[in-house]
């Protein structure tokens, strides 16, 4: 599973991408506005902190096709690299989703909450669609069941989308989407952290120490070769 990390934050940026295996960040605009940032200058911010080569996924705040398209193409090269639209699922996010695959934009549609939505955002040319796990969970509507029904859904008809799960708030729901097959998990730092985290793994660690620091002190490995 590909790991992304979901903030606008700098500093949370700046810690996955030295220490994490992410492989980009997604935005959207509740995300941007909780930073009370300088729009556009986050996003060069971003960019320039997971480089090239790592998705960066920008959400548009139109509500016409034609301006979601003019709003994909602005950001694109705005930011340049591995480039993604969000668009929620509705009318006007799927039309410009099938003139976004004529501009050679990438489009992860998003706000999604059933196999149907996932497959018809597919069907339009979206390469990901974004269900929301922990917003379906709070409703008693399964989230993880939903997403292993997207993953099943694209096998069945082996349409070229992949599944980006979001709304995580734990790290079991990242782990059973995995074990659904999804491909990608969009996250914040905290959970990501707490993914590598276990106390057997603190308790390992301090043996270690700890015997090495008996026989050989302060000693380095580089100290003893
Ligand atoms: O990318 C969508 C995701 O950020 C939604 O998460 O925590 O607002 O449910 P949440």
């Amino acid at each position: 599973m590909i790991y992304i990390l979901d903030t606008a934050d700098l500093e949370a940026i700046k810690i996955a991408n030295e220490f994490y295996p992410i492989e980009g960040v997604t935005t959207n605009p509740s995300i941007i506005a909780r930073e009370k940032c300088d729009f556009k200058q986050r996003l060069l911010d971003i960019r320039n902190i997971i480089g090239k080569d790592k998705m960066l996924c920008v959400q548009t705040t139109s509500k016409v096709a034609e301006d979601i398209v003019k709003e994909a193409i602005a950001l694109r090269d705005l930011v340049g690299g591995e480039f993604y639209i969000k668009v929620p699922i509705g009318e006007a996010g799927l039309k410009a989703c099938m003139m976004l695959k004529k501009e050679n934009i990438g489009v992860l549609m998003t706000a999604i909450f059933t196999p149907q939505q996932a497959l018809l955002a597919a069907k339009a040319g979206a390469k990901l669609v974004a269900p929301y796990v922990n917003r379906l969970d709070m409703v008693n509507a399964d989230g993880v069941g939903v997403v292993a029904d997207i993953v099943a859904t694209f096998e069945n008809y082996g349409v070229d989308c992949k599944c980006l799960a979001a709304s995580f708030k734990n790290v079991q729901q990242v782990n059973d989407v995995a074990l659904a097959g999804c491909h990608y998990s969009t996250i914040s730092l905290d959970i990501l952290k707490a993914l590598a985290k276990h106390p057997l793994t603190d308790v390992a660690v301090d043996g270690f120490d700890k015997d090495w620091n008996n026989v050989y002190g302060d000693k380095t490995i580089l100290d003893l070769i």
